[in-house]
């Protein structure tokens, strides 16, 4: 009968209305889950995993970290990354990164983007770079991906400059070696984020290459 069919349509309005509203109140509840502080960011419960990290890191950082991730070349094909806070400073699709060393420079305390360079290792002139790093000021994040070849106009001045950094492997880098840093101006020990990867025609995964290398992690903000 007639009155049936009535119920059913009010049936199948009352079901849409109630999954658009469970929808609804999901999406908000995860859009403001996004939203949240970084404290929330350790937390297993099933909103939070769905919740993309900054940078697009494996875990989240604590409140009065700094997110960051940096990307070497691939070969001389594929450009390095470099990502701090959510904001991506270089890379391939910015258009902003070229062979040899690309540096990024953070004010460590505000986290702010202050300025970035690209310095052929290959070919170019080096003066630049060793200018570039003695101008550096205390408390400022240095940010480092090599691209293609970082090492054949590497010298002791420069390697120096870099282990004043905070680097143990600027001693030892070479030509077509994949080497990643984050660094500090004014840092008293090792920086415990680094990574090289030499060159070597035995282990390469590319034919003159090794493979890139990929360093995440969560530097500490300077309390001004
Ligand atoms: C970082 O920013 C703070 C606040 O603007 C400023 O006082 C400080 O000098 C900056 N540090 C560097 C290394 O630029």
């Amino acid at each position: 009968p007639r009155s049936v069919g009535v119920l059913r349509l009010l049936a199948l309005i009352l079901a849409l209305v109630t999954t658009w509203l469970f929808i609804h109140s999901y999406m908000s509840f995860n859009i403001k889950n996004i939203r949240l502080p970084r404290w929330l960011g350790g937390s297993t419960s099933k909103e939070t995993k769905i919740m993309k990290t900054k940078c697009g890191l494996s875990k989240s950082c604590p409140a009065n970290f700094f997110s960051f991730k940096i990307t070497s070349g691939a070969a001389n094909v594929v450009g390095p990354s470099m990502c701090f806070e959510d904001y991506m400073i270089m890379s391939a699709v910015k258009n902003n990164v070229g062979r040899g060393l690309n540096i990024a420079l953070v004010n460590g305390t505000t986290g702010t983007v202050m300025k970035q360079s690209i310095f052929d290792m290959y070919s170019g002139d080096v003066t630049h770079l060793v200018k570039f790093l003695k101008e550096i000021a205390e408390g400022t994040l240095v940010l480092v991906a090599s691209y293609d070849d970082p090492g054949t106009k590497m010298n002791d001045e420069i390697r120096q400059l870099f282990s004043n950094l905070g680097s143990s492997h600027a001693s030892n880098l070479g030509f077509r070696d994949s080497w990643v840093f984050l660094g500090a101006k004014g840092l008293k020990t090792k920086s415990p984020f680094e990574q090289l990867l030499k060159n070597n025609p035995q282990m390469n995964k590319y034919e003159g290459w090794p493979e890139l290398l990929e360093l995440e992690g969560c530097v500490p903000s300077k309390i001004a």
